[in-house]
């Protein structure tokens, strides 16, 4: 049995999806602060197996703890957390309390139920802005914002944790930026107002919903001057999970890994794929630069392979083509 915070969310539930494939059982404990909890009937469909499901919020150790107890399980899979970057900025102590204290809260009732083993959601946000590429996990950590400075707190909590007790087994997971769908197109992001992020942007403008993306920036150093990251589609990033349950399985350890695919693709190359996923016209107009954004950031991930036996299999066109899917889809 995996507990499973967060497991409502987009990673978090293409991460059940996988691990209930594997065979494993799943208890998904969520508040459904920014989920639906019709998400876990879908992932029933897709697996033929539903998550157990406890509606609740870490940061409610008592609720918490009982569903820990009561769910048997041995290792925990933390995605719940906030991660909008510019709320944090407005909202810094939301972000405090939901992820730092939630996660302290969810390290106490995993001590109490004797639960040791952890794989948590960090972010390549803790890279700061890249002093050289790619971002090898040695790299040295900082943060621009508060988001940031949550997953940083967080970390270090993990690595005192570790040396104080080397009984915990703790994966730390930077991801790069997860994009695409289950290509079922039943699960999928399902981001409430307007989308932050790139991807679920241009697939609202291919869908007609948006009349043009804004292109934050032309003007940065990279091959055509738009922001270049390192897109990762979910699925491989979901397998990345059972990689790392299997790993702590045999290691008492807690180690930072990064989730990346090791290419950069910029603003208007994915514009592009998109386009031709999709066969719809993605218009866009030149905007100043978004603040706090970096130039470029992609990932080293050949300690993922080395560790883990992992790496990301999913092309560019496979992220557009299931992003457009799910995008297409009714609940899109
Ligand atoms: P998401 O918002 O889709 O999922 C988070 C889930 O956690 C949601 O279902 C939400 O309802 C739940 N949740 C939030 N606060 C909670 C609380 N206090 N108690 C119980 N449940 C709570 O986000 P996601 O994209 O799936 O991200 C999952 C994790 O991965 C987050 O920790 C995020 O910071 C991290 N991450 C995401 C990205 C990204 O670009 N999506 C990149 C790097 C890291
Ligand atoms: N961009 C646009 N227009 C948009 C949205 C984004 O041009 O409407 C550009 C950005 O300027 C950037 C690129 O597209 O160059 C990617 O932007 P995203 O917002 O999709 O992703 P970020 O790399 O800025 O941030 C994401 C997550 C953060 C996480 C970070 C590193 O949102 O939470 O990846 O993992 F910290």
């Amino acid at each position: 049995m995996i507990f499973v915070t967060g497991g409502a969310g987009y990673i978090g539930s293409h991460a059940c999806v996988e691990l209930i494939n594997a065979g494993l059982d799943v208890t998904v404990f969520d508040n459904f602060c920014n989920s639906q909890p019709d998400v876990l009937t879908r992932v029933a469909r897709i697996t033929g197996k539903a998550p157990t499901l406890v509606q609740g919020d870490i940061r409610d150790s008592a609720a918490l703890e009982a569903a820990l107890r009561a769910s048997g399980a041995r290792a925990v899979i933390h995605f719940a957390g906030l991660k909008a970057v510019g709320e944090s900025v407005q909202n810094p102590l939301a972000y405090y309390d939901n992820n730092v204290l939630g996660t302290l809260r969810l390290l106490q009732a995993m001590t109490k139920c004797d639960v040791k083993t952890l794989v948590f959601s960090s972010s390549a946000t803790v890279y700061g802005d890249p002093q050289r590429l790619p971002l090898t996990e040695d790299h040295p950590l900082s943060a621009t914002n508060p988001y940031g400075q949550s997953k940083l707190v967080i970390e270090e909590m993990l690595r005192d944790l570790h040396r104080s007790d080397p009984a915990w087994r703790i994966s730390i997971l930077r991801y790069f930026n997860p994009v695409g769908a289950h290509t079922s197109g039943l699960i999928g992001e399902d981001p409430q107002g307007t989308p932050n992020n790139l991807l679920p942007y241009v697939a609202q403008v291919a869908a007609g919903r948006r009349a043009f993306l804004n292109v934050w920036g032309n003007d940065y150093d990279t091959p055509d001057g738009t922001g270049v990251r390192d897109y990762i589609h979910v699925v491989d990033l979901a397998l990345g999970h059972l990689k790392a349950l299997q790993r702590l399985a045999l290691h008492a350890e807690c180690r930072a890994i990064n989730l990346g695919t090791g290419v950069g693709y910029s603003v208007l190359g994915m514009l592009r794929a998109f386009e031709q996923a999709s066969g719809k016209p993605v218009p866009y107009q030149v905007a100043p630069r978004r603040a706090g954004d970096i130039a470029a950031c992609y990932a080293d991930p050949s300690l993922a392979l080395s560790l883990l036996g992992w790496r990301a299999e999913r092309d560019l066109t496979a992220m557009c083509t299931d992003a457009w899917r799910w995008q297409s889809s009714e609940k899109g």
